[in-house]
């Protein structure tokens, strides 16, 4: 299936793709996690990247679009994607539009994740996660089980976004509502579009989550 994931930040894109990537192996296309990693390679778009990332606004379109175009192209999205953090412009949803007419694509899903603002930030300065695997955790909601070391690898490198303080998240919690929020009635014409509770437990918003898969896996009467 493929399938996009929008909210804004700390709405729990990033938790429920990696559910749905090991639940059904359709691969998790995080447009975040792609610029994080130009970052630390310190790759020319890298650098660009970084100042915006951390004053909380969107990398331009054309960058974003042509990272996507690229990854969607690859043998491994054959079997179905999940999109975290991509489209968040009308432009990029149209261009997302394009890159699937041309390969016969079609978009199953659009999953709204629902939440309450003031919960965000706490979520998101709350959050930390695992340099070595990537495993991710929450000072409050999900700590690790030993202060200080990864539950699933044992490392010790364990890490914070530079862009997850209040400053930044409050911008970027006034650019999503500015930006992207624009794009859900797009997609609710195409009847594409779904909501689930991102305030309910990550277990929780799991179940609603497959609920709104299985009912669109259903064959049409
Ligand atoms: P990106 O990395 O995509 O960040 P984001 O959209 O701001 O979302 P987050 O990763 O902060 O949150 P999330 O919804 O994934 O939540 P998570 O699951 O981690 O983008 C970063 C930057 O890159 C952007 O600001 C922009 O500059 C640039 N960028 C990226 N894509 C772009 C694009 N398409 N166009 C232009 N620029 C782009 O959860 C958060 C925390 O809450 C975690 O600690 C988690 O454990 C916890 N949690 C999750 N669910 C729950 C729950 N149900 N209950 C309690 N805690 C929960």
């Amino acid at each position: 299936m493929n399938i996009i994931l929008l909210g804004p930040p700390g709405a729990g894109k990033g938790t429920q793709a990696k559910r749905l990537q090991d639940a059904h192996g359709a691969i998790q296309l995080s447009t975040g996690d792609m610029l994080r990693a130009e970052v630390a390679a310190g790759s020319e778009l890298g650098l660009q990247a970084k100042a915006v990332m951390d004053a909380g606004q969107f990398v331009s379109d054309a960058i974003i679009v042509d990272m996507i175009a690229h990854r969607i192209a690859q043998p491994d999205c054959a079997g179905g994607f999940i999109l975290d953090g991509f489209p968040r412009t009308a432009a990029q949803a149209e261009a997302l539009d394009g890159m699937l007419a041309v390969k016969a694509l079609k978009l199953h899903a659009v999953i709204e994740m629902v939440v309450d603002e003031d919960a965000l930030i706490q979520r998101i300065t709350g959050r930390y996660s695992c340099a070595s695997c990537g495993a991710g955790y929450h000072d409050i909601f999900k700590p690790t089980r030993m202060p200080g070391v990864c539950d699933a690898c044992g490392s010790r490198d364990l890490t914070r976004r530079t862009d997850d303080t209040v400053s930044t998240v409050t911008k970027r919690l006034n650019v999503y509502r500015e930006q992207t929020a624009p794009i859900l009635p797009y997609y609710a014409a195409k009847g594409v579009l779904h909501r689930v509770d991102g305030m309910e437990e990550i277990d929780e918003v799991a179940r609603q989550i497959e609920a709104v898969l299985a009912e669109v896996a259903k064959p049409a009467a």
